[in-house]
C-alpha cells in the first residue's frame, strides 16, 4: 500500500490478492504460510465454514474498496463474519503488498469489550491455525498476549488509545479496524477523532470502521463521505411476542418463559438477556432447579450456561459447545440455554440460537455532572438494542423473540442507546487526551460532543488532582499520572504514596481494586463466607481489609485449601498479583520508590489511609448523626454504606471508592479517615470559598472550623517566626 511499492509495481497486488490467496491456500494445503508448520486437521474444516459467511462473498469488492480509499465503513448484521474474517482479509492484502518483508506490519482490530477481544482472537488464531499470542494476539488492560511475531492484534479500544500515548502516529499499524463502532463507547469515540488526525499525517495508514447496521450514515458524515459497504445479512424471520401486561418481576418471568419454551417448542437453543453476574448466576441456579423438579414429565436435557465479562476464559468457551443430545432417540430435544449480559447482543455470536428472551433491561453507565456521580444502573434498553436482541434468534433458521414487556412499552423506548460520552465522567479520558497532546479539548472533533458541564467538571477535577494547572496545561504530576492505566484518583494515590512512605501497600490496594471481587459468597454457605471475610476485616475499612487479604494470599498461595477455607477466589488474587507486578514496573520506570512504613509503627495504617485520601479526597462522605445517614461532602448526596462493608461502626468521616446506585444510593469500599487529614491533604478542595454558600451540613461546619483553625495556626506560627 505504500506509494514506494506502487511505483515499483505496475499492478498493485491488491488486484490479484483474492486469486493469490486462493492459490496460496490451494498450493499450500499442507504448509501454513504463517508459521511454516503443517496445517492441523481442523484447518480445512473451519475454512469451509468460513467460506459460507456473508462477508466472503464480498471479499474481492472489500479489498478493492480498501485499496482505493483511506477510510472505509463496513456495515453488516451481527454474525456475518466482520470481526473474524475482515481482519484476515486485510492481513493477507497487507502481507502481499508489503515490499519490505523484514518489517512487520500489524493489523489492529479494536473491540469495546475485553471478553470479545479474547474470545475472537482465539477463534481467529484457530482459523489461521496458529498459536494464540504468536501471529494472532490480543491485548486488554493488564493482559498482553502478543509477541514480536504478532501481525494481527485484537485489542480493546482503550488499549489502542493507550498505545497512542507512546506511538502517537500508531506507526506499528498498517491498517486499523475500529470494530463494533455502533456501540459508541467512550474510547471508540475518542479514537474516531484521533484517527481522523493520524490519517492526515500518515497517508499509508488505512482505517476500516465496522458496525452493525445502526447509524452507519452518521459515521459516513463524520468521516467526510468515506464509502460505505454493506454486507447483506442472511436473517431469517423472527416472530416477536410481547406480554399483555407489564411484568412485575422480569427475572421470574424470564425463567418461566425458559421453562415454557423448553417444554413446548421445537428444537433450538435459548438466549436470555439479563443485566449482570449476580442476576445471571441466580437465574442459572433457578432454571437448573426447575428442570430438576419436573418429576415424571419427559424433559429433554439442558445445558445452562452463564455469560458475563468476569467469567474465567474456560467458562466463556462453553457457549460455543453444542446442545446436549436427547436422552433417547426421538425423545424431547436437548437444549443449550445461554444466560447473558448484553455482550451477546452484538459482540459475540452464538450459533444455534432460535429463541431469545428479552426482559428489556441492561446495566448502563450514567453520569450526573452536577453531583459528579457516575454509576451503573439497570435501565431500559433502546429500540435499536431490542431489535439487535431479537435478531439473534434468526441467524440459522426462523426464530422467536419473547419480549417481556408490552408493545406500548416498546414503542416508548428511545430509538438509539445514547453514546457513552454523554453518560460518563470524562476525567480519565481528558487526562489521556492531554497526554496525547490535544490541548483544546473543547474543540476536539467529537462525533457527539459531551455536555459542557461534563467537560468543565472533568477539567476541574484534573485541576484539583494537580494533573492540570490553572491554565489547563498538563503538569509534571499529570504526565506521571497518565502513565498508569488507572483512574486519575488511583493514579494520584500511587504517585504520591512514596511521600507517605507506603507505596508497597498502595500498590497492593490498587491491584486489589483493579480485579474482580475476590470474596466468594456461595448461596449455601453465606454465613461461613461472611465469617471468613470478617477474619480479614480491618477496623478502619474495606481498603485495608483488601490489603489484609492480599498479604494473607502472599503467605498462603501455595496451599490450595487456603482459598477454599477462606472463601476467596484464587483467580482474582492471582490476577491482582499480576496487576501489582505490572504497576510496580511502571513505578520503577518512573523512579517512584517502593517503600513501606515499619509494620509495628503506629503510623503504618495511618500513612496508608492518608495516601489513599490524597487520591480520593473528592469522594468523602460524612456521617450526619442527627439524620442517620451519610452525606457526600460538597455534592450533598444522601448515601448509605454498602452492605458488603466490613466496618463495625459508622465512622464520622469516610472516603469511598465507588458510588453504587441500586434501590438506594450506596458507597462501596469505604475507609475511615480523620477530619484533620482532609484539610491538611486537600485544603484547595475544602477551602472556605469552595463550599456551596447555602449549605449547612454538620460536615461543613466541622470542616470550616478546622479550616479556620488551620489558617489561625499558620498566622500564629508566622508571627512567632
Ligand atoms: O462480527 P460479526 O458479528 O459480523 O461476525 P463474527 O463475530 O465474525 O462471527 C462469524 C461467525 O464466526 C459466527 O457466526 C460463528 O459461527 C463463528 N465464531 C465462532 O465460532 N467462535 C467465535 N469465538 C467467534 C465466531
Ligand atoms: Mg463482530
Amino acid at each position: 500500500m505504500g506509494t514506494e511499492c506502487k511505483r515499483k509495481r505496475k499492478v498493485s497486488l491488491f488486484d490479484v490478492v483474492d486469486e493469490r490467496v486462493t492459490a496460496k491456500v490451494k498450493t499450500s494445503t499442507i504448509i501454513n504460510p504463517w508459521n511454516g508448520r503443517p496445517y492441523s486437521q481442523g484447518f480445512h474444516e473451519i475454512l469451509e465454514k468460513r467460506k459460507t459467511l456473508p462477508v466472503w462473498h464480498q471479499k474481492h469488492e472489500f479489498l478493492k474498496a480498501l485499496k482505493e480509499n483511506q477510510t472505509l465503513i463496513l456495515v453488516g448484521d451481527t454474525g456475518s463474519g466482520k470481526t473474524t474474517q475482515i481482519p484476515q482479509f486485510v492481513l493477507e492484502a497487507v502481507e502481499l503488498e508489503s515490499c519490505d518483508r523484514t518489517k512487520k506490519y500489524m493489523v489492529g482490530c479494536t473491540q469495546p469489550r475485553r471478553m470479545a477481544a479474547m474470545s475472537v482472537s482465539r477463534r481467529v488464531a484457530e482459523e489461521m491455525d496458529v498459536a494464540i499470542g504468536e501471529e494472532v494476539g490480543y491485548s486488554i488492560r493488564f493482559e498482553d498476549v502478543s509477541s514480536t511475531k504478532t501481525v494481527l492484534k485484537y485489542l480493546t479500544d482503550g488499549m489502542l488509545l493507550r498505545e497512542a500515548m507512546t506511538d502517537p502516529l500508531l506507526e506499528r499499524y498498517k491498517v486499523i479496524i475500529l470494530d463494533e463502532a455502533h456501540e459508541r463507547t467512550l474510547a471508540t469515540d475518542v479514537l474516531f477523532g484521533l484517527l481522523k488526525e493520524v490519517l492526515k499525517n500518515r497517508s499509508d495508514l488505512k482505517l476500516v470502521v465496522m458496525s452493525a447496521t445502526l447509524e452507519a450514515e452518521k459515521f459516513q458524515g463524520y468521516f467526510s463521505g468515506a464509502p460505505l459497504m454493506e454486507v447483506p445479512g442472511r436473517l431469517h424471520p423472527v416472530d416477536i411476542f410481547y406480554t399483555q401486561e407489564p411484568e412485575r418481576d422480569y427475572l421470574e418471568a424470564a425463567i418461566r418463559t425458559v421453562v415454557q419454551i423448553h417444554l413446548s417448542e421445537p428444537p433450538g437453543d435459548i438466549l436470555v438477556f439479563l443485566t449482570g453476574e449476580e442476576e445471571i448466576e441466580d437465574a442459572c441456579r433457578k432454571i437448573t432447579k426447575e428442570f430438576g423438579n419436573m418429576g415424571d414429565r419427559p424433559v429433554g436435557p439442558v445445558k445452562v450456561i452463564p455469560l458475563y465479562s468476569t467469567l474465567p476464559p474456560a467458562m466463556q468457551q462453553k457457549i460455543f459447545e453444542p446442545a446436549p443430545p436427547p436422552v433417547t432417540e426421538g425423545g424431547p430435544p436437548g437444549r443449550k440455554i445461554v444466560i447473558s449480559t448484553n455482550i451477546a447482543e452484538t459482540s459475540l455470536t452464538i450459533d444455534g440460537i432460535v429463541y431469545v428472551i428479552d426482559p428489556g433491561f441492561a446495566k448502563q453507565k450514567l453520569y450526573n455532572p452536577r453531583v459528579r456521580v457516575e454509576s451503573l444502573l439497570v435501565s431500559p434498553i433502546s429500540k435499536a438494542s431490542a431489535n439487535q436482541r431479537s435478531g439473534r434468534a434468526g441467524r440459522t433458521q426462523p426464530g422467536k423473540c419473547f419480549r417481556l414487556y408490552t408493545e406500548t412499552s416498546y414503542n416508548d423506548l428511545e430509538p438509539q442507546t445514547r453514546p457513552e460520552i454523554e453518560r460518563s465522567n470524562l476525567t480519565n479520558t481528558f487526562l489521556t487526551l492531554k497526554k496525547l497532546g490535544i490541548d483544546d479539548l473543547v474543540h476536539f472533533d467529537f462525533m457527539d460532543p459531551p455536555a459542557p458541564e461534563t467537560l468543565m467538571r472533568a477539567l476541574e477535577e484534573l485541576n484539583y488532582l494537580g494533573a492540570l494547572d490553572d491554565e489547563g496545561n498538563l503538569t509534571k504530576l499529570g504526565e506521571i499520572m497518565s502513565e498508569f492505566p488507572l483512574d486519575p484518583q488511583m493514579a494520584k494515590m500511587l504517585v504520591v504514596s512514596p511521600e507517605f512512605n507506603c507505596s508497597n501497600e498502595i500498590l497492593s490496594v490498587s491491584a486489589m481494586l483493579s480485579v474482580p471481587n475476590c470474596f466468594v459468597r456461595p448461596r449455601e454457605a453465606q454465613k461461613a463466607a461472611d465469617e471468613a471475610k470478617a477474619r480479614f476485616g480491618h477496623i478502619d475499612g474495606d481498603h485495608l481489609t483488601l490489603l489484609n487479604v492480599y498479604h494473607a494470599y502472599k503467605q498462603n498461595n501455595e496451599d490450595p485449601s487456603w482459598y477454599y477455607d477462606n472463601f476467596v477466589n484464587h483467580r482474582a488474587l492471582k490476577s491482582a498479583d499480576n496487576v501489582r507486578q505490572q504497576l510496580a514496573r511502571i513505578m520503577a520506570r518512573l523512579n517512584l520508590k517502593l517503600v513501606s512504613t515499619d509494620f509495628n509503627s503506629r503510623d503504618y495504617y495511618i500513612n496508608i489511609r492518608k495516601a489513599m485520601l490524597a487520591g480520593y479526597f473528592m469522594q468523602v462522605a460524612h456521617w450526619e448523626r442527627t439524620k442517620g445517614h451519610y452525606l457526600t461532602v460538597k455534592d450533598n448526596q444522601v448515601v448509605h454504606l454498602h452492605p458488603s462493608n466490613c466496618l463495625d461502626h459508622k465512622p464520622e468521616w469516610v472516603f469511598y471508592n465507588e458510588f453504587v446506585l441500586t434501590t438506594r444510593k450506596f458507597i462501596r469500599t469505604v475507609t475511615c479517615i480523620r477530619s484533620e487529614w482532609i484539610v491538611d491533604i486537600a485544603p484547595h478542595y475544602y477551602d472556605l470559598e469552595n463550599f456551596p454558600s447555602c449549605e449547612d451540613s454538620e460536615a461543613i461546619r466541622v470542616l470550616k472550623k478546622l479550616y479556620r483553625k488551620r489558617e489561625k495556626d499558620k498566622v500564629e506560627s508566622k508571627s512567632r517566626r
